[in-house]
């Protein structure tokens, strides 16, 4: 059934597969969201069936939260975990210090909280999420609904002053209706082309009334596992300073490969 999987779902699913050789008994443990992660938490819920693993898993969105329970993993709050062992999460992209973009699936305040607190942030990404420099990607930002309009105009005016190839702000949209986050937020994403100072970005960004936060990860992850369509993981390590190359093979389990989607 692997076989069906195209080369980009191969290559996230290798990441995610390796992903959980991070993941011990008893930890706790950050679960992202979006299709990279979905392939780590189903990996994750066949350990726990089949091999008896005990985590407690802290979800980054409504949207994985019902996976994790669907894949018989224990779900708890944040509140209650209080401090996790390891999040793993996938990216929109990622650059040579491992500062990241996300956001692209409207889950990155939750996301931002629970990888800050976790010993380590891994990250899970197919060879298309590697850039030089941050920024091709829109850059999410989360807003307050209260006079959007008026943030959204804040950050255009403060983007002139900013090492940026692009300035415009759209509203991220659900159809007619804007999008609105688990938080009951809208999304900004920022067409900027690429971000010259992603760190100067943030902690601006951050500043601005209206803001909840923004999708610039800096400094926060720990571990990039990259996936390539034909099997191979390249896992690099910023704190460590290693990159190790190895290869899965994909293994047929109906319990994974059943039921697609994000
Ligand atoms: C969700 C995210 C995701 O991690 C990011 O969008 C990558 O998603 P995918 O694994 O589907 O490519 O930040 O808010």
């Amino acid at each position: 059934m692997s076989g069906d999987l195209s080369p980009i779902d191969k290559a996230k699913f290798v990441a995610a597969k390796r992903s959980v050789d991070y993941v011990e008994d008893g930890m706790r443990v950050g679960l992202g969201t979006g299709s990279t992660a979905a392939w780590m938490v189903r990996c994750l819920g066949e350990l726990v069936r089949d091999e008896g693993l005990k985590i407690k898993g802290v979800p980054t969105s409504t949207r994985t939260a019902e996976l994790a329970r669907e894949v018989g993993i224990e779900v708890v709050s944040l509140d209650e975990a209080k401090w996790l062992d390891v999040t793993i999460d996938g990216a929109d992209e990622f650059d040579g210090n491992l500062n990241l973009i996300k956001g692209g699936g409207g889950a990155l305040l939750q996301e931002k909280i629970v990888a800050t607190a976790s010993d380590q942030m891994v990250v899970i990404a197919d060879i298309g999420k590697e850039v030089e420099t941050l920024g091709n990607f829109p850059l999410p930002v989360e807003v307050i609904p209260f006079g959007w309009q008026t943030t959204k105009s804040l950050i255009e005016e403060m983007l002139v002053s900013m090492d940026v190839l692009g300035r415009d702000a759209t509203l991220r949209m659900n159809g007619e209706r804007p999008f609105v986050t688990d938080e009951g937020n809208y999304i900004l994403d920022l067409h900027l082309g690429r971000i010259g100072n992603a760190n100067q970005m943030a902690m601006v960004l951050n500043q601005m009334p209206g803001v909840v936060e923004n999708g610039l990860f800096i400094d926060i992850c720990d571990v990039v596992i990259l996936g390539y369509g034909d099997g191979r993981v390249e896992t690099r390590d910023i704190n460590e300073g290693t990159v190790q190359e190895d290869r899965l093979d994909f293994v047929e389990s109906d319990n994974l490969f059943t039921d697609l989607g994000d």
